[in-house]
C-alpha cells in the first residue's frame, strides 16, 4: 500500500475503506460485522469511522475478529461536533474532547487512535482551541497518535495554526469532480497538511471521460479517480457494501496516468 508522510513524519496509507453505512439496515445499527470484515478480506487495513456513525463497536469488533494484529491497521475516528450556526448546546470544551475520545476509545475497543478528528467547524473559535489543546495532550502521551479535523476550512484553519501548538496533520473534506475544493487544496499544501478525500465516488460529473481513460489500462472510472488522487497527494477514504468494488478501489497502483490524463481530471 502507497503511503504518503504526515507533517509530524508518520505514515498514513493512501486508501481506507469509508464505513459511515456499515453495520446498519436502512440506516439503524444492527452491529453487524459483515462489511468490516469484507473490507479486511479485500485488503483493507485503515477504516475511517466516527462517533456520529454509530458504528466503532463493529468496525472495532471486525478488527478484532480478523485475529491481525491491532498494529497492522490504522484507525480514524472522529469527535461528533455541534452544528455551524447552532447556539444549542452542547458546548464543547476540553472535557467534552476527553469524554469523547474515551467513548470512542472503549467504542473501538482499543487503546489507542491512528488518527483522530474533529469532525465538523463550528462557530465558537475558543472552543476549538480548547478542544484541540485537549487533542494536543492526548497525542502528546500517545492515546491518539495524530490529530486532524474534517469540514474545516481557511477561515477555521487560519485560527486553529495560529493558536495551536501541534498542527493538524490532515482536513478530511469531500473531493472530487464535483467539489474540487481548489483554493482549499492549495491553502492545506501551504500549511502541510494532507487533503484527506471523503465522498471520492460519490460524484456523476465526467464519469464518462474516466471511463474512456481507464479503457487503456483495463480501469474503471473509480480506479481512475482514486489513481488519480494518489498521484494528487489525496488520502481516499471509498466506501463500498460489494466486496468486488472493495477489492477492485484496491486494485489502482498497477498503472500511472500520464500528465495529460492528470491535466484532463484537473478539469473536469
Ligand atoms: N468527514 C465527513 O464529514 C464525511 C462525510 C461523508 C463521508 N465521510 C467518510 O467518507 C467515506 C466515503 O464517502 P461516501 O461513503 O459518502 O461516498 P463514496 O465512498 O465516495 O461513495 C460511496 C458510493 O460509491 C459506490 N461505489 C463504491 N465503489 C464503487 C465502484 N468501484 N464502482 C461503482 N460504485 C462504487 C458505493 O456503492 P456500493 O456499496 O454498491 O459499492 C456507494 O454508493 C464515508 O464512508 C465516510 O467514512 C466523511
Amino acid at each position: 500500500m502507497l503511503t504518503f508522510t504526515m507533517n509530524n513524519g508518520n505514515q498514513i496509507p493512501a486508501v481506507g475503506s469509508g464505513t459511515n453505512s456499515f453495520a446498519k439496515t436502512d440506516g439503524v445499527y444492527t452491529g453487524d460485522t459483515k462489511e468490516v470484515v469484507s473490507a479486511i478480506r479485500a485488503g483493507y487495513r485503515f477504516f475511517d469511522t466516527a462517533e456520529s456513525y454509530g458504528n466503532e463497536e463493529a468496525v472495532g469488533k471486525g478488527i478484532k475478529e480478523s485475529s491481525i494484529p491491532r498494529d497492522e491497521f490504522f484507525i480514524c475516528t472522529k469527535m461528533a461536533t455541534r452544528k455551524r450556526g447552532s447556539d444549542e448546546p452542547p458546548h464543547h470544551s476540553r472535557e467534552t474532547a476527553r469524554e469523547a475520545v474515551e467513548r470512542s476509545l472503549k467504542k473501538l475497543d482499543t487503546d489507542y487512535i491512528d488518527l483522530y478528528l474533529i469532525h465538523m467547524p463550528w462557530d465558537n473559535k475558543e472552543e476549538a482551541r480548547e478542544v484541540w489543546a485537549q487533542l494536543e495532550d492526548y497525542y502528546r502521551e500517545g492515546v491518539l497518535k495524530n490529530i486532524g479535523v474534517s469540514n474545516f476550512t481557511i477561515d477555521d484553519l487560519s485560527d486553529l495554526l495560529a493558536h495551536c501548538e501541534i498542527p493538524p496533520v490532515v482536513d478530511q473534506v469531500r473531493i472530487n469532480p464535483e467539489s474540487k475544493n481548489k483554493e482549499l487544496i492549495a491553502y492545506l499544501r501551504e500549511n502541510n497538511i494532507l487533503p484527506m478525500a471523503w465522498g471520492p465516488l460519490r460524484f456523476e460529473q465526467g464519469r464518462d471521460v474516466l471511463t474512456a481513460i481507464g479503457e487503456k489500462y483495463g480501469k474503471n472510472w473509480a480506479q481512475v479517480i482514486l489513481n488519480y488522487n494518489c498521484r494528487k497527494g489525496y488520502i481516499s477514504i471509498p466506501k463500498s457494501h460489494s466486496f468486488e468494488h472493495q477489492k477492485s478501489n484496491l486494485e489502482i497502483f498497477d498503472f500511472e496516468l500520464t500528465e495529460e490524463e492528470i491535466r484532463t481530471i484537473d478539469e473536469l
